[in-house]
């Protein structure tokens, strides 16, 4: 399969690629033969049927039975090809193979989680085997959001309270970009992820691998990376900006009001409490919209984090 990307159509790394392209070509391409045939016939009628003196009156033509069974009939086979061939991708696109492999994905905002059957947790970064139907059982833990994989050629509403799911079947080792497409709220455009995709033999090894931490970097140097990766960083900043949530700088050991009016000093409990369990203590002024990452982060990242904040003065 041709994997290069074209002016229309980003690179092609699905199975699902093959039945799409082809008819979005056809739809394309009729559509702008139709297009060029209204223009030359309206062009042709403005120079043909010009008024040329003041007593060049219009006959009064009410219809032509043979122009509009014509202009009915051809756009009639036109839809009919459209709705069949979109048809047959649609049931391909949505009948889910039986020996997939399944992932299940959780959107919240604003990160993408992916859980695979042995409980290995990824944040933003989907690892798949080639050559191999994959399912994904999705849901939201807060707004709808979409999953989109443009490359693959798939696009499904992640939904809070309801599971969805699709399937694709990645063509070759690489990567893909994951969009969501669905305005969920300040951080919607960071809600990126990437998709690595092996061989078979690499994804056994990865999978049995599981999540480590990283032995050649100081936890702190980690912790930034996770910062990243994990999408702290789309709601708090590490320079004393505001955003969404309160930044990091300065944060270590400084005094923290909340809304209830307690109050309490930013210490490596009150650090693990607040990103496991987000909405036990919310900072005045701030919103409560924070996503609990409990399950989702390991202990040791969890610390790593904390590492990293305390770095930040
Ligand atoms: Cu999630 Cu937009």
């Amino acid at each position: 399969m041709d994997t290069n990307a074209s002016f229309w159509l980003p690179p092609a790394k699905s199975t699902l690629a093959s039945q799409t392209d082809p008819l979005f070509h056809f739809i394309n391409i009729t559509g702008g033969l139709i297009l060029l045939g209204i223009v030359i016939v309206i062009g042709y009628c403005i120079i043909k049927y010009r008024r040329t003196s003041e007593d060049d009156i219009t006959p009064n033509t009410t219809h032509n039975d043979t122009l509009e069974i014509t202009w009915s009939i051809i756009p009639l086979f036109l839809v009919l090809i459209v709705f069949s061939w979109g048809f047959q991708g649609f049931m391909y696109h949505r009948t889910m193979p039986d020996n997939a492999y399944e992932i299940h994905v959780t959107g919240k905002s604003w990160l993408w989680e992916f859980t695979y059957p042995n409980g290995t947790t990824m944040i933003n970064e989907l690892h798949v085997p080639e050559d191999r139907p994959v399912k994904l059982v999705m849901k939201s833990e807060d707004v709808i959001h979409s999953f989109f994989v443009p490359d693959f050629r798939v696009k499904h509403d992640v939904l809070p309270g309801r599971y969805t799911s699709l399937w694709f079947e990645a063509t070759d080792p690489g990567t893909a970009l994951i969009f969501c497409t669905e305005f969920c709220g300040n951080g919607h455009s960071d809600m990126l992820a990437t998709i690595i995709i092996h061989q078979e033999d690499d994804f056994k090894e990865w999978l049995e691998s599981g999540v480590k931490a990283p032995d050649d970097i100081p936890l702190a140097e980690y912790g930034e990376q996770l910062y990243k990766s994990a999408n702290c960083a789309t709601c708090h900043s590490n320079d004393g900006s505001r955003i969404v949530g309160p930044s990091f700088k300065g944060l270590w050991e400084a005094e923290r009001n909340f809304e209830d009016g307690t109050n309490a000093v930013a210490d490596a409990n009150y650090l693990r409490q607040s990103i496991l369990e987000p909405m036990a203590k919310i900072v005045a002024t701030y919103p409560p919209a924070m996503p609990s990452y409990q399950g989702t982060l390991k202990d040791f990242q969890v610390d790593a984090l904390i590492e990293y904040i305390k770095t930040l003065e």
